[in-house]
């Protein structure tokens, strides 16, 4: 048996100032579509999620709730572990940047780029957000209402001045801007590969790597008194889950380089600037794709606690359904664009898309089968044009389909998924089984038979996106276990005349607005 080809995604690792929020869902949840879609389509996946734990900002965090810092991050960290069940994540790992393995990783990494003359010390003096943890150049600064100094991001920042160790950065210019011109979908969307290329092009500093005046972090090696930078300790992490600094070892030859770091549209120049110098320094490959996605915003109003309206996933789940979220986060936008949430929309969505485009088809078409056709699979006459027509339409979706999540266009496939749905439903109210039933029994038997195909085939591609609600849909049509893969996609799995259904019941529910009394 040949191997499985190989697939290595990741998402940002969360800060654990903070307990999750949708922002975090979302960018975890579109890596879990993927990393679906990808063992689906017959890839052996690596999907890493995890906690950003060390840094000033977390050392904060812990001091201002009184706690140890690592108790506090035990506790945080744990959350988003707790979300990633509750969201039926399919991460393989969870890395925590406070477990040894990471430690030995990061010390490592920093040692080959000493090794190879990236790393000098000298002394740093210049503006740090702690909210950011990024360092500003005066000119990127600007005043607040009470003449402070404000980041870009708003954050405010603060002078700094000590010692410190600097990588080269300055010396990648060239080299990055190759990358970029030579592999022109390593950073996508284009909007921000651009973005990115115009801030090398402006010229890049060396890059403060060490800190002194605090200590929850790991330290440099050779030098105790400095602690590395908290985003190269949080880069590293993607090496560490690989298996580095054992190159030699199958999980590193497996899936080191990734295949794609999906982040947030806010810290692109991390993973597509500072992340692919300190590796090209290192002598280790890039990564194939850094891809950012947008930001959601509440109700048209930026998220934030400050306004009291940060979206919590544990809620909205427990209101709408686990797969109508996931559903519409998926759905909702252009991936990459920023997104609105708005109750109206989760609403729509749920109720047009889901109950009844697919929800209504699937019951109608099942239920009608199992009264009308003893319960089981009917047989098939002869296929018409229009038959053939919309079987050669869901036949076709898996290419298209693939196609469109190669470019991360995760809404587009879930649109053209959609687009069947909706013209099967039109095959079959221009079909009117209900009416054959009378005048032509054997006709509404192929009638009923193509669309619970359809049915089948929509189930499995949207195994995806909906995990849960498609294995019901499944489980109904009998559709085994083992035949639930892409490669069952089509005509290779076509539903079998005789066997018996189980009892259709609606797998997607309509949302009823919960009484206020
Ligand atoms: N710890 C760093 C990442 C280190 S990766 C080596 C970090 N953490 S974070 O917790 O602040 O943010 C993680 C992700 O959440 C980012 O990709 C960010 O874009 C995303 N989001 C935070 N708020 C968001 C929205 N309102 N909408 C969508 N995503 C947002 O940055």
């Amino acid at each position: 048996m040949t191997a499985k080809p190989s697939f290595y995604i990741t998402t940002p690792i969360y800060y654990v100032n903070d307990i999750p929020h949708i922002g975090h869902a979302y960018t975890t949840l579109a890596c879990d579509v993927m990393a679906r879609f990808k063992r689906l389509d017959g890839f052996e996946v690596m999907f890493l999620t995890g906690t950003d734990e060390h840094g000033q900002k977390v050392e904060k965090s812990a001091a201002a709730k009184g706690k140890d810092p690592l108790e506090f991050c035990d506790e945080v960290s744990q959350r988003f572990r707790d979300l990633a069940e509750f969201m039926n994540f399919s991460n393989d790992d969870f890395i925590r940047t406070t477990e040894e393995r990471h430690k030995i990783s990061c010390q490592a990494l920093w040692r080959k780029l000493e090794e190879s003359g990236n790393i000098y010390l000298d002394k740093y003096a210049g503006w740090y957000s702690v909210r950011d943890e990024a360092y500003y150049a005066e000119s990127e600064l600007s005043e607040g209402e009470g003449g402070e100094k404000l980041a870009p991001t708003g954050a405010p920042v603060e002078w700094v001045a000590e010692e410190s160790y600097f990588f080269k950065l300055s010396a990648w210019e060239d080299a990055l801007l190759d990358w970029y011109e030579q592999l022109p979908e390593t950073v996508l969307p284009k909007s921000r590969k651009n973005e990115v290329k115009s801030f090398v092009e402006g010229g890049l500093r060396d890059l403060s790597v060490s800190r002194t005046s605090f200590s929850w972090g790991i330290p440099v090696p050779g030098n105790d008194k400095h602690i590395m930078y908290v985003w190269i300790d949080a880069l590293t992490n993607y090496l560490t889950a690989a298996g580095y600094p054992n190159v030699d070892s199958d999980i590193f030859q497996k899936f080191w380089p990734a295949d794609i770091h999906m982040v947030g549209k806010d810290i692109v120049r991390f993973h597509a600037v500072y992340w692919p110098a300190f590796l090209m320094a290192a002598g280790i490959e890039l990564p194939k794709r850094v891809f950012a996605h947008g930001w959601w915003t509440n109700e048209g109003q930026k998220i934030s606690k400050s306004l009291g309206n940060v979206i919590d996933p544990f809620d909205i789940v427990a209101e709408f359904g686990l797969d109508q979220v996931r559903y519409f986060l998926m759905r909702e936008v252009p991936f990459g664009n920023d997104g609105d949430f708005s109750r109206n929309a989760m609403i729509n969505r749920i109720n047009s898309d889901l109950a009844n485009d697919l929800g209504n088809l699937a019951q109608r078409s099942l239920s009608m089968i199992f009264k009308n056709c003893d319960g089981q699979i009917p047989e098939v006459g002869a296929f018409t044009a229009e038959d053939e027509q919309i079987l050669s339409q869901a036949d076709g979706l898996l290419p298209q389909v693939r196609e469109l999540m190669e470019r991360q266009s995760i809404n587009k496939a879930l649109e053209t998924i959609w687009k069947v749905v909706s013209d099967c439903n039109v095959y079959f109210a221009g079909q009117e089984p209900w009416a054959l039933k009378k005048t032509d029994p054997e006709r509404m038997g192929t009638v009923l038979y193509v669309t619970a195909e359809v049915v089948r085939q929509i189930g499995i591609l949207i195994r995806f996106v909906m995990p849960d609600s498609a294995d019901k849909l499944l489980d109904q049509i009998m559709v085994a276990d083992d035949k639930r893969g892409f490669d069952n996609l089509g005509i290779a799995g076509r539903l079998t005349s005789g066997v018996a259904l189980n009892k259709p019941e609606g797998v997607f529910p309509r949302y009823v607005k919960a009484d206020a009394s």
